[in-house]
């Protein structure tokens, strides 16, 4: 067992989490003067704007003279806060690294919760998985104290959990290296995942870019009761929205529903609208949040937050104007809400858990549950977690057993310490549950099944987590994730039936009754308050200490310090050659793969051998086989590592939305490392188009698609134009002279770009991160 420590003496540094009221209603005030008293702003807007580095200049920038902000303006703000997880963490650190900073210029957090495996328990697991890992976690806490950061060591919990209990707050504006981030939007934080690179922005001080996002209103009436929980209104909105409806899009909840529902139950909202591809969720303030605060060491904010909450001025940061005109409008009645099922495979294949039974058979999905799991950084709140105990109660009573084996993972030591002090943790062991370590785990493929069930078969588990892509949990692509709330996930784990409804169904007891539940109740809140649990857990809150080594073992094959990349020539390129021409979708997964290579995200070099791999090759159909121009063949990787070993720089051709899939900046950093310098595509996903040009890679598109026809692997390439332009700022056409291998003959290819004047700069001086530490030098 752990030592636990029943002291609530924890005192966090409440500064450096009180969001900058005085600052932010500044700022608003300026955002009313640029944009007139009489415009009605929305939750988001205010929060957002009132985050400009420079109002006047993000706001009247693309847009009508300030009307058209949203879907157009350039907005360039200034995040409170960064919070980064261990897996994204070291890419973020090295390349904060090469700015040779004393500290980073906003408080920022680390959290060790990706590279933890959940399989027999906490206690075997986590100590196994520090082992394991050790240099990882070792280089981020050394980091950590040279600049200051506040480091959550392996065990402490999950990132959005800890987040939440530590750093979320009204009006708050942060990124973090994790799509889930926007959890924190459940106290009324503008929170967003992002990369490694974009949260350097906010570490250095630097203005951060957003297109500024549509928003969707979703009005709240009514109120949940009986099986229906906070998780159905996500799960039910991701079926009207689909996996991509929200792109674009901040999710805006409001209405007479929100004050219904708790603190935690509005964050597991926010966290799963990064199934619908939302730029972030939020609820506005409500008197809800005034107890969570409260009861994790933080009144003064509540305080705060309630003041200028309730104010009836226009100085009210915390809640939309009224009257606030949403792009689309959404109503969900509580009332009604049934509790839903979402999956297989996707997050936005939503069926009410009474139609669900027909659908496993129209589908013929498997007729048996085989492992239930809740928890993680979606559902383990206070709230959830004695709900679902109070089904094992009521199963325990009538001296039922879980059917198939039924894991818990507390999102965090604080909840842990809380479950087990008020004998939730007790219930869930002796009615033969495991309790995982307080850590992603089997969220994030770190599940070792021990159950049986190997790769290649086919079965179905319920998880009360946020994402079912294939092989995510357990790395079978013949695993089914159903998405359900942690009671729903509970009741069938006593089950093990797929078509079973615990609202209308029983369960045949050993002594040959019929059982049925009732609806779970629970308490928002603990009575006697949280817990803090093993203080060895608690982060550090040391002033940055500059002469700390940061712990990197030059012949580790893990990590590895970043060289920073050379400028731009001072003239146009010669001599690029065609590495590959991909057909069909090139993701961020395409480009570099995830799985094994996660244990090398913070070593450049070696996860560059990834790159492209699952590319095929529009010439041959093959996957990952590249030519040579003499004829020969290998991996793209290997190809790439032979040009640059020449000293040969190159281009690769693809197609429609390249890159699209996630904010992974490896995918833009290893093709620039390997000699990459310029991706045509037929067109790219914007998030990835800004991550190349941040690494000093330059993206063009085809003027005429059609050209795509016109330009092969190992062609020869020169541009023309392209340094002219970058000194322009952006201005001026950019053309490719095409030298075909093979017959010498010449294509001239006319392309586009959408590099502004700050992009050019990156270019031109190699990458983002050169040009901000040639700016601090200065
Ligand atoms: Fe971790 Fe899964 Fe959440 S990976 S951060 S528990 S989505």
């Amino acid at each position: 067992g752990r030592a636990l420590a029943t002291v609530s003496s924890y005192k966090p540094d409440i500064q450096s989490r009180t969001p900058p009221y005085p600052k932010l209603l500044k700022r608003l005030h300026e955002v009313r003067r640029i944009l007139g008293s009489s415009r009605q702003l929305t939750l988001a807007e205010k929060i957002l704007y009132s985050h400009l580095d420079n109002p006047e200049e993000s706001l009247l920038s693309n847009t009508d003279n300030g009307l058209n902000i949203r879907g157009n303006a350039n907005l360039k703000l200034k995040p409170d806060r960064v919070a980064m997880q261990d897996a994204s963490a070291q890419m973020a650190l090295l390349q904060f690294m090469t700015c040779n900073l004393p500290s980073t210029a906003v408080p920022a957090s680390i959290h060790c919760d990706h590279m933890i495996v959940g399989q027999r328990g906490a206690d075997v697991d986590l100590p196994e998985s520090i082992k394991g890992n050790k240099e990882v976690f070792d280089f981020l806490e050394s980091a950590a104290k040279k600049y200051g950061i506040e480091f959550w060591p392996p065990g402490a919990g999950i990132i959005h959990q800890t987040v939440l209990e530590n750093y979320a707050a009204p009006g708050l504006m942060m990124l973090g290296t994790d799509s889930h981030t926007p959890n924190a939007g459940g106290l009324g934080a503008i929170a967003i995942g992002v990369g490694g690179a974009d949260a350097v922005d906010a570490l250095v001080d630097a203005p951060w870019e957003l297109k500024a996002p549509k928003v969707l209103g979703v009005r709240l009436e009514g109120q949940l009761s009986g099986w229906a929980s906070p998780k159905d209104v996500i799960l039910r909105l991701a079926g009207v929205l689909t996996v991509r409806g929200g792109t674009g899009y901040i999710i805006e909840y409001f209405g007479p529903g929100v004050d219904t529902l708790s603190s935690t139950g509005m964050a597991t909202i926010c966290n799963m609208g990064a199934e619908v591809g939302a730029t972030t969720s939020l609820f506005p303030f409500s008197t809800r949040h005034i107890p969570y605060l409260e009861s994790t060491h933080r009144s003064s904010i509540a305080l705060q937050a309630q003041t200028i909450a309730s104010t009836t001025s226009l100085n009210n940061l915390l809640r939309a104007d009224e009257g606030a005109q949403y792009d689309e409008l959404i109503t969900i009645n509580l009332s009604d809400l049934e509790p839903h099922v979402n999956g297989p495979n996707t997050p936005d294949l939503s069926t009410p858990l009474s139609l669900f039974s027909e659908a496993v058979k129209s589908n013929q999905w498997p007729e048996t549950v085989s492992a239930g799991l809740i928890g993680s950084c979606t559902n383990s709140s206070y709230q959830d977690m004695t709900r679902a105990e109070d089904l094992v109660k009521q199963a325990s009573a009538a001296g039922l057993k879980p059917a198939i084996d039924f894991f818990v993972t507390p999102g965090s030591e604080q909840i842990r310490a809380t479950l087990e002090r008020d004998s939730t943790l007790s219930t869930f062991e002796e009615a033969g549950g495991v309790v995982l370590a307080n850590a992603c785990g089997p969220c994030i493929g770190q599940w070792k099944r021990t159950d049986g069930v190997s790769k290649g078969d086919s079965n179905a588990i319920f998880t009360s987590y946020n994402r079912n892509f294939r092989g995510r949990n357990d790395g079978n692509p013949e695993t089914m994730n159903f998405l359900a709330s942690p009671e729903l996930v509970t009741a069938m784990s006593y089950s093990g039936s797929t078509s079973f409804n615990p609202m209308t169904d029983s369960i045949t007891t050993p002594t040959g009754q019929e059982f049925r539940f009732s609806p779970p109740t629970g308490a928002e809140l603990p009575i006697s308050g949280f817990e803090q649990g093993n203080p060895t857990l608690l982060p550090t809150f040391a002033a940055p200490s500059p002469s700390t080594p940061v712990a990197v073992d030059p012949a580790s094959d893990r990590l590895a310090l970043l060289e920073p990349f050379a400028p731009f020539p001072k003239h146009d390129l010669k001599g690029l050659r065609v590495l590959y021409k991909v057909t069909g979708k090139c993701t961020t997964d395409t480009i570099s793969a995830a799985g094994p290579w996660l244990k090398y995200k913070g070593h450049l070099p070696n996860i560059s051998a990834n790159t492209l791999i699952g590319a095929t090759n529009a010439a041959t159909g093959e996957v990952n086989v590249a030519y040579d121009v003499d004829g020969s063949t290998c991996g793209i990787p290997e190809l790439a590592q032979r040009w640059k070993d020449q000293g040969l720089e190159w281009l690769v051709v693809a197609e429609d939305n390249y890159g699209e899939g996630s904010a992974r900046e490896h995918a833009a950093l290893q093709p620039r490392y390997l000699g990459g310098r310029v991706i045509l595509a037929k067109s790219f996903a914007r998030i990835h188009e800004t991550n190349l040009k941040k690494q000093g890679v330059v993206p063009l598109t085809f003027a005429v698609g059609a050209d795509y026809a016109k330009i092969d692997a190992c062609d020869e390439v020169s541009t023309v134009g392209l340094y002219d332009m970058l000194q322009a700022g952006g201005k001026g056409a950019v053309q490719l002279v095409v030298k075909k291998h093979g017959t010498g003959e010449e294509v001239i290819i006319k392309t586009k770009h959408t590099l502004s004047e700050d992009q050019c700069g990156f270019v031109l001086a190699g990458s983002a991160l050169n040009l901000l530490a040639k700016m601090k030098r200065s």
